[in-house]
């Protein structure tokens, strides 16, 4: 390095330490007026009044609310981790079974990166339409056989050509992994969504 670069690098260091430094005393001058308040509170008390707190807010006192607050809000932590847990699992879900079949399904999903034009219940790119609730739409939500075909023609056929359409590409996608993606599909149109899409046009 040469003896130029180092002043160079030297000099930005500083710069950014008195940044730094006027920042910190900023920030100490704003909190004086803050801390005089305090101080004009506390010299107001009674005598009588600190008394009073000081009996009030024993020590072993201040202890207890600390450590029966943090166990309460453990407890409600670990209550609402649970909750959410048995909810997603017993009723969100719960509408078809998570197959192995459903989970290749999510792989060919990803690993075509759909979701890069797609949405998801609601989640993804807004270039093409939303696909978690395509299967009812199509009408096949509770058709294995029907949902596979129904993709695997549509998938076929892209690139539509259609002038002003916005168009799909074509994937390679064999027919086994063709079902599990349909499958997978499906399993996601059944899960509950409390009501979103809010159109079956999506
Ligand atoms: C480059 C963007 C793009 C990618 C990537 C893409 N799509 Fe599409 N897809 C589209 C567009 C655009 C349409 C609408 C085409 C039309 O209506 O003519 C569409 C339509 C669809 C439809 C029909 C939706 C309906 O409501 O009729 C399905 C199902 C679908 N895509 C599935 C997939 C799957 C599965 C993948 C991944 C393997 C995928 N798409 C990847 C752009 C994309």
């Amino acid at each position: 390095m040469s003896g130029s670069s180092i002043a160079a690098v030297c000099a930005k260091a500083s710069s950014f330490h008195n940044k730094f430094k006027m920042r910190f005393t900023a920030f100490f001058a704003l909190a004086q007026p803050a801390r005089a308040a305090i101080r004009v509170w506390l010299g107001n008390m009674s005598e009588q009044g600190m008394q009073e707190m000081s009996e009030f807010l024993t020590k072993s006192r201040a202890r207890n609310i600390f450590y029966g607050g943090s166990l309460f809000f453990v407890v409600v932590f670990v209550g609402l981790t649970a909750h959410s847990h048995r909810y997603v699992v017993k009723t969100s879900t719960a509408g078809m079974p998570l197959t192995e079949e459903v989970a290749l399904g999510k792989h060919v999903w990803e690993r075509h990166s759909c979701i890069n034009c797609h949405t998801l219940h609601g989640e993804g790119a807004y270039f093409a339409p939303e696909v978690g609730n395509v299967m009812t739409r199509w009408g096949v939500a509770d058709d294995p056989e029907g949902a596979f075909e129904v993709l695997k023609g549509w998938m076929e056929a892209q690139p539509s050509g259609v002038e002003g359409r916005r168009q799909m590409p074509r994937f390679e996608i064999t027919d086994e992994e063709m079902r599990a993606l349909a499958e997978f599909l499906r399993w996601a149109d059944q899960t509950d969504t409390q009501g979103w899409p809010p159109n079956d046009a999506g």
